[in-house]
């Protein structure tokens, strides 16, 4: 892609330490974008947990700051592990929102008036194909990941008038560190993902930010609003 397409956008990306986050990064970065990264662990601008109060609010700051101000946010930080309904503690569930839903109402929110002065602002959540299906054991994500695409929605909506898109990707089955414990563990939950991708394989963190980099680039100023499946295909066979 030309190394201008994003030149002038200054943007956020959080979980930014590892997998699709750090291809986001990378892509971004390549398109000609400033970036401020964020994350819990790896090498990034802000180390933090995100879901902490006045996390957010001090990352936009810090941002800012460092770039002269902001007009995209592409929070990809995000947690998931497969805990069957019975039994299933109140902890980890909060835990699950606090991260991936509440994380992002966050974010945006202390970025408001940042994305309304740019005019362009453009915002990219990381839903997942569990924001339009369920899966076994994945409760408390597929509810927080729903929730992304429908906060997604509304901010769409509502930040519209001001010039801002929001679009939620939906990525299928990736291989990154979030799925290879699970893949390893359970080869046969590797497989069923591999077949049922139309594509017939897994994805890669960079097929995810290919996307997210089109959202954010002035190719996707009249597409607002959506969750894209960037899946394989998987879903086409649901
Ligand atoms: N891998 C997949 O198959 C898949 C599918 C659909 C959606 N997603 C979503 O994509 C996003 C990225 O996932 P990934 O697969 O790259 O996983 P990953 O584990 O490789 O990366 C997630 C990153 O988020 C960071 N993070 C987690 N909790 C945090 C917190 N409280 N504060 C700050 N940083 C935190 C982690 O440190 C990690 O670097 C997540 O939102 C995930 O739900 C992944």
């Amino acid at each position: 892609m030309a190394a201008d397409r994003l030149a002038g956008r200054r943007a956020i990306v959080t979980g930014a330490g590892s997998g699709i986050g750090a291809a986001v990064a990378a892509r971004l970065r390549a398109d000609g974008a400033r970036l401020f990264t964020a994350d819990v662990k790896g090498a990034v601008d802000f180390t933090a947990d995100l879901a902490g109060a006045g996390a957010n609010a001090e990352l936009v700051a810090r941002a800012r700051a460092a770039m002269g101000g902001l007009d995209t946010l592409v929070p990809c930080a995000g947690i998931s592990a497969f805990h069957p309904l019975e039994g299933h503690d109140d902890g980890y569930f909060l835990r699950v929102l606090e991260v991936n839903l509440v994380a992002v109402f966050r974010l945006v929110r202390d970025a408001v008036a940042d994305l309304k002065a740019a005019g362009n602002g453009r915002i990219v959540t990381i839903g997942s194909t569990t924001s339009s299906y369920g899966d076994d054991g994945l409760c408390a994500y597929a509810a927080s990941k729903h929730a992304v695409l429908g906060f997604t929605r509304a901010v769409a909506a509502e930040l519209g008038p001001f010039g801002v898109t929001a679009n939620c990707v939906q990525p299928g089955a990736i291989a990154t560190p979030m799925t290879a414990p699970a893949f390893a563990e359970m080869p046969q939950y590797r497989s069923f993902w591999e077949n049922k991708a139309s594509l017939r394989r897994l994805g890669q963190p960079e097929d995810i930010a290919d996307v997210v980099a089109f959202l954010v680039s002035d190719d996707a100023r009249f597409m607002s609003g959506h969750g894209v499946w960037v899946d394989g295909g998987a879903m086409a066979r649901h």
